[in-house]
């Protein structure tokens, strides 16, 4: 049996007294949820913040990039060992605002990932198709080849330490939603392109749905079969939305 995770992604939200409610607010909300894992990925100006607020609980954190380097003249970048240094368990690579605004190719997403992996963090991988891709019938090819950026170089025991997202570029932050059935078929997929290769490593693997999920979306999500939890970014910054959400993974 998989553990269902639901991760809040902050995205470039937040401010330190606004932050103290919402981590306060979840905390008291998901004490109790002891069936199912959470974390919230917060700004880098941020993580002293949540690891003060939230150690010792049942709400882990982590970052929303990171560098592929190890250290060195990167003016602005921030090392995976920074990111350990604040007790992050957690890093999203790969999201679809760094592909498609900061311009990562399938080998930055690589590289990131390795570091990741290699610093001791649990990458959150990212993979997910636009709108005219799913329109043009390519959703398919389209997550095989962001997947394989992994899976060609580190094979599928790079992703027995990992946890991939499935994010819809249309469903993101659109307030339109992958039905079920839609987000199972591509959720499906991803495991039986994990499983041709380790069936151990596929069963095991938490595969996240991200895009728009919501308090009246999440139960029927979270209910098919390779949906194991979800990315929630919009939600994820009111108290009330995000508890609902943590609350129907813990059902
Ligand atoms: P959203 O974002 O929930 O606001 O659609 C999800 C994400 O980008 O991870």
């Amino acid at each position: 049996m998989r553990r269902r995770l639901v991760v809040g992604n902050w995205k470039m939200y937040g401010r330190l007294d606004r932050n103290k409610a919402l981590l306060e607010g979840v905390l008291a909300g998901v004490r109790d949820f002891t069936s199912a894992d959470y974390a919230v990925c917060v700004p880098y100006p941020y993580l002293a913040q949540a690891q003060s607020a939230l150690q010792g609980s049942n709400v882990a954190w982590g970052a929303q990039n990171l560098s592929q380097y190890e250290e060195g003249a990167f003016t602005g970048a921030v090392a995976p060992g920074m990111l350990m240094d604040f007790g992050c368990r957690y890093v999203i690579i790969g999201h679809s605002e760094r592909r498609g605004l900061f311009h990562e190719s399938n080998e930055i997403a690589q590289a990131k990932f390795d570091a990741a992996i290699k610093a001791g963090l649990t990458p959150i991988f990212c993979v997910g198709e636009t709108l005219s891709e799913r329109e043009s019938g390519v959703t398919e090819q389209v997550v095989a080849t962001q997947l394989d950026a992994v899976l060609n170089v580190f094979g599928a025991k790079g992703l027995a330490k990992a946890i991939v997202a499935y994010e819809p570029v249309w469903a993101i932050g659109t307030g339109k939603t992958a039905s079920p059935e839609q987000a199972q078929a591509v959720h499906a997929f991803i495991r039986q392109r994990v499983a041709d290769l380790d069936s151990h490593v596929a069963q095991a693997l938490c595969i996240l749905y991200g895009g728009s999920v919501k308090p009246g979306n999440a139960v029927e999500l979270f209910a098919m079969q390779d949906i194991d939890g979800g990315l929630i970014g919009g939600a994820s910054l009111v108290v009330d939305d995000f508890v609902a959400i943590c609350r129907a993974a813990a059902k």
